[in-house]
This record gives C-alpha cells, sequence and structure tokens, in this order.
C-alpha cells in the first residue's frame, strides 16, 4: 500500500500539460471517482487495523498532492495565456469592417415617422398589390370620375376584381378605418407605383407618407397645427407654411402646403423658381363620403388627412435633384449619407 502511495506521488509529481483539455484528462485519471486516487481508498478496506491510522494520513496527503499539483497546472496555463497577449499591440488601429450605411429614403422617412410620433400618431402599413376598393371606389373616386386620371395606374387583372399596384398610401386609410374605431391617429409609410416615364423629376415608384386623424371636432386648424409643427421640426424652426386651395376626390375641402423655401428663406431663388415657395404635400379634411364607405358616421366624427412624397422632402433635404439616384443604389451616393445616422 505504503509503496503504491508512493509511486503515485512521484508519478502525479511528474505531470505537466499544455492545454486546459490536459488538466482535465489529469483531473479525470487521478481524481474523478473512478480515478487511480479514489482507487487507493478502496483498497484502504483491506489495510491491517494497525496501519490504518498512519495510512488514512499517507492517503489523505495524496489526495491533497493531486489537487495541488492539478491547480498549479492550471494556474500555469493562465499565466501564459496572458504572456501571449503581452506579445501583441492592443493600442494598434483593428482592420476597419465596412459597415453599410442607411438609405437616404430611410433616413428621412424614420425622421418624418419620429416627428409624427412626438404627436401621437403610431404606425400603420397596408399591401402595395392592392383592389379598386381600397384604392379608388372607397376613396371617392366614381366609377367615370376624371380624378382617376389623376394617377395613371399599373393594373394586374381587371376582372373580376380589379388588381392593382397601389398608387397613393391613401390605401391604407380606408384599411385602418374599416378595422379600427375613432379616435384613429396613425401614419403610413410605403411605396406606391404610377406609370410614368422614368426621368429625373418622375419615377414609376416612390415612396409616400400619409396621416389620418379621426376622432370627434377635428378641425382644419388642427390640420394646419400638426403640418406646421411637422414642417418646423423637418426644415428648421424659421420655416413658414402657406395652405392653397387644391382638389383630392377623398378629401373636402382639399389643399396643398408649400413650406418658405429653406435655400433662400423665401427670396426666391432657382430651388424654389423664385418664388420663396416649395410644394411639399396633399392635405384635407376627410370627405364624409370616405368616412361613411368605411363605417364611420360623418356626423359624430370628423378627420383629417395628408399624403406626402419621402423622395420630395428628401430632395429639399438633401438637394438631391434626380430623382433617379435613390434607386440606382451607386454606393458612392450612398456613402454621402454616412454621417447623416
Ligand atoms: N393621396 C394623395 C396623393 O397621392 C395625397 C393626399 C393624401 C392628399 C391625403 C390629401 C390627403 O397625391
Amino acid at each position: 500500500m505504503l509503496d503504491k502511495i508512493n509511486s503515485l506521488r512521484k508519478e502525479i509529481e511528474g505531470l505537466t500539460a499544455s492545454s486546459p483539455e490536459e488538466v482535465e484528462q489529469i483531473r479525470i485519471k487521478y481524481l474523478s471517482k473512478k480515478g487511480l486516487v479514489p482507487a487507493l481508498f478502496n483498497d484502504f478496506r483491506s489495510v491491517p487495523p494497525e496501519q490504518k491510522r498512519e495510512m488514512g494520513q499517507k492517503l489523505n496527503e495524496l489526495k491533497e498532492f493531486a489537487t495541488a499539483k492539478l491547480n498549479s497546472l492550471r494556474e500555469a496555463l493562465a499565466t501564459t495565456a496572458e504572456d501571449d497577449l503581452a506579445g501583441i499591440d492592443l493600442t494598434r488601429t483593428a482592420t476597419p469592417a465596412p459597415f453599410g450605411t442607411r438609405h437616404p429614403l430611410s433616413l428621412v422617412k424614420n425622421e418624418m415617422l419620429d416627428i409624427f410620433a412626438r404627436m401621437g400618431f403610431t404606425i400603420a402599413e397596408g399591401p402595395e398589390i392592392e383592389d379598386d376598393w381600397h384604392v379608388f371606389s372607397s376613396l371617392n373616386f366614381a366609377a367615370d370620375h376624371p380624378a382617376r386620371d389623376m394617377q395613371d395606374t399599373f393594373f394586374i387583372a381587371r376582372n373580376p376584381a380589379d388588381v392593382l399596384l397601389r398608387t397613393h398610401t391613401s390605401s391604407v386609410q380606408t384599411r385602418v378605418m374599416e378595422s379600427v374605431k375613432p379616435p384613429i391617429r396613425i401614419v403610413c409609410p410605403g411605396r406606391v407605383y404610377r406609370n410614368e416615364a422614368i426621368s429625373a423629376r418622375a419615377h414609376c415608384f416612390f415612396h409616400q407618407v400619409e396621416g389620418l386623424y379621426i376622432d370627434r371636432n377635428v378641425s382644419f386648424a388642427d390640420l394646419r397645427q400638426a403640418l406646421l409643427y411637422f414642417a418646423q421640426q423637418m426644415f428648421g424652426p424659421e420655416t413658414k407654411i402657406r395652405l392653397r386651395p387644391s382638389y383630392f376626390p377623398f378629401t373636402e375641402p382639399s389643399a396643398e402646403m408649400d413650406i418658405s423655401c429653406h435655400i433662400c428663406g423665401g427670396k426666391g431663388c432657382p430651388l424654389c423658381k423664385g418664388t420663396g415657395w416649395v410644394e411639399i404635400l396633399g392635405c384635407g379634411m376627410v370627405d364624409p363620403n370616405v368616412l361613411r364607405a368605411c363605417g364611420i358616421d360623418p356626423e359624430e366624427y370628423s378627420g383629417y388627412a395628408f399624403g406626402m412624397g419621402i423622395e420630395r422632402i428628401a430632395n429639399l433635404k438633401y438637394k438631391v435633384s434626380d430623382l433617379r439616384l435613390f434607386s440606382e443604389n451607386d454606393v458612392r451616393f450612398l456613402h454621402e449619407f454616412d454621417a447623416a445616422h
């Protein structure tokens, strides 16, 4: 027994390990339940009683020795890891990982949505492939109404029910009014499609943010104030707005809104074509026919709506004059907006 203890002690003394895995193997071999040291404890049963005291002590010593050895092997490895780090210059610049950037339209959209969020508007979205009801009929476009010609529509299927690419995000107004009871206060960002020849100033698809507020006693003054707040947050506190009478089938009265030209401050420049004003959106009070079509009683509720192009706002904010740049994804153009995050 004593021989066994001594030879095992020698063996353990000479052990080395160059990795945590090796340390673990040593632990398993010597100290786990079925390891060599506990095995000696089993042999202890057959030791004659007069030697038990001495052998017991020796065995315990061996166990402590093995445990201490294991710990010192572990510690030795830890110092090696630190020594490795010592050879590395931690102040050296890392190899830069190329980052993507947010698309300018996403930046502008997010900024717009943030501004409206501060006024309590939540976000609603709807499908790009729509039907005639949501894009036109529910919005008070009569079947033969010339207003349908205002927007050249891409039709996907003519019959039985018209399937088409939405020409404006006003379709989301209908979807929300059909399913939610007032008060409703939403902004609807999304892509819209129109059959137009692609040029610097027109594209077959672009993006809009629609706004809708329906409640009791909503007035034109509320609309004006919300839009003034938006314009000043977006283009600066000195921005002025002006509303010009206009026509949309789904609003009555309707208006188009101009902001004072933020390039020349209203004095007149090429951007505002010398007028001092630039147009940014269409708006108005939701037509009672639209409310009725969506199951809302116009005697009880009123509301306002507005819609604007995200590209238009981005043009004004970042002075991008060619619409095509937004969809060509030329990284040189996109990287110009790195700093705008
Ligand atoms: N839908 C209109 C457009 O596409 C914009 C608009 C929205 C006007 C809401 C009034 C109210 O031009």
